[in-house]
């Protein structure tokens, strides 16, 4: 019989302080160290001075940052050579908030809302209750987009959240079949900028609320996209939805209870026309909910972050769709954690 390996603490470790390592690099997107890198590398002092570093935490924080595979350096160490920092290929590309592949949005949300409202999980998985700025029962949109630094971090937020998602249906979904979508709250236009990118024939829109739209319009001009894309204003639960072939919804239904999610959905089936498809997309829990993680983690903070909110699997909505009256439907990968299903009416 072969010697099973006595089991080890080090998975359980990394994974219960693994929140020191998240909490450097949210400080390190807050602080905007890898924006000035990305204008080239700099030694330690030059960094401090720009960040206000305190002499006992500089050379530990960047030093933290390299060993996470988050920063490169040439020098210091063990060698006499003045340590000099720069980014990584993926940090270069990924969190310099000057590029339009910035995604620390969400990442910056992360860490000033998410990071303490976390801090409460316990309390959460006690009473069932968000634990963020509506703990007093508010509506979240209501609460969020009352100040208006937080209204448009999070929509910035959404762009991070989804801009892998949107490269990934731009290229998966059949377009060509289609001539018109709307992203029913698109946010800041993530999606919507993707799809016309990639399909110069589509047309397109976002139906958000109201308080939305000037920042998505400002985000589609630097695209120079405002004649393919309008902004459609209005209350999803209340109004009429614009009439499109292809409907989408990202990260909404997990906002929603699950007759509120019925309720968008046969809303979307009732406007559709025969033929149009709805495209749901989110970190889908895998059907049998052991694998994906992230799903499982994003349903929590829903339960942090919304009243009666939660993620679901493609089965799950599956059903729901059919039930809503659509006709197929079909649930595909998108990219890490993320998931579409589409319905066909
Ligand atoms: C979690 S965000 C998702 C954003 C985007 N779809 C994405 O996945 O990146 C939810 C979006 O729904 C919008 N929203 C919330 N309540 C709404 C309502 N009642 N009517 C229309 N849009 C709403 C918000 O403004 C926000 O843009």
């Amino acid at each position: 019989m072969p010697d099973t390996p006595a089991p080890s603490p080090d998975s359980i470790m990394q994974l219960g302080l693994g929140f020191w390592a998240s909490k450097a690099l949210l400080s390190a997107i807050e602080l905007g160290l890898f924006t000035e890198l990305a204008k080239g590398p700099a030694d330690q002092p030059t960094l401090a001075r720009k960040f206000n570093l305190h002499d006992r935490s500089a050379r530990d924080f960047l030093d933290t940052l390299v060993a996470l595979k988050m920063l490169n350096r040439d020098g210091g160490g063990a060698s006499t050579a003045a340590a000099i920092y720069s980014n990584t290929p993926e940090t270069d590309r990924f969190l310099d908030r000057n590029k339009p592949s910035y995604m620390g949005g969400i990442l910056e949300m992360a860490g000033t809302r998410l990071y303490p409202f976390w801090g409460s999980l316990t309390e959460a998985l006690h009473t069932g209750k968000p634990q963020n700025e509506i703990k007093s029962g508010d509506n979240l949109f209501a609460a969020l987009y009352s100040d208006p630094a937080r209204l448009r971090q999070f929509l910035a937020g959404m762009t991070g959240l989804s801009l892998g998602a949107a490269h990934a249906i731009a290229a998966k979904f059949p377009w060509k079949n289609y001539k018109s979508f709307i992203d029913i709250g698109a946010a800041q236009g993530a999606v919507p900028v993707q799809l016309a990118l990639a399909h110069p024939h589509l047309k397109g829109g976002n139906f958000d609320l109201p308080i939305v739209g000037p920042i998505y319009k400002d985000y589609i001009r630097t695209f120079s996209l405002s004649d393919r894309l309008a902004f459609h204003p209005g209350d999803f639960f209340k109004d009429p939805l614009p009439p499109a072939d292809v409907y989408i919804m990202g990260h909404i239904l997990h906002d929603w209870n699950l007759d509120k999610k019925k309720a968008l959905l046969a809303k979307c089936c009732a406007t559709l026309p025969p033929g149009g498809a709805l495209i749901v997309y989110e970190a889908l829990i895998d059907d049998d909910r052991r694998t994906n993680a992230f799903g499982l983690l994003m349903s929590l903070n829903m339960l942090i972050e919304t009243t009666g909110g939660f993620d679901y699997s493609g089965a799950d909505a599956a059903g729901w769709m059919k039930a809503a009256g659509f006709k197929s439907t079909r649930v595909e990968h998108l990219c890490g954690p993320d998931s579409m299903v589409i319905g066909i009416k």
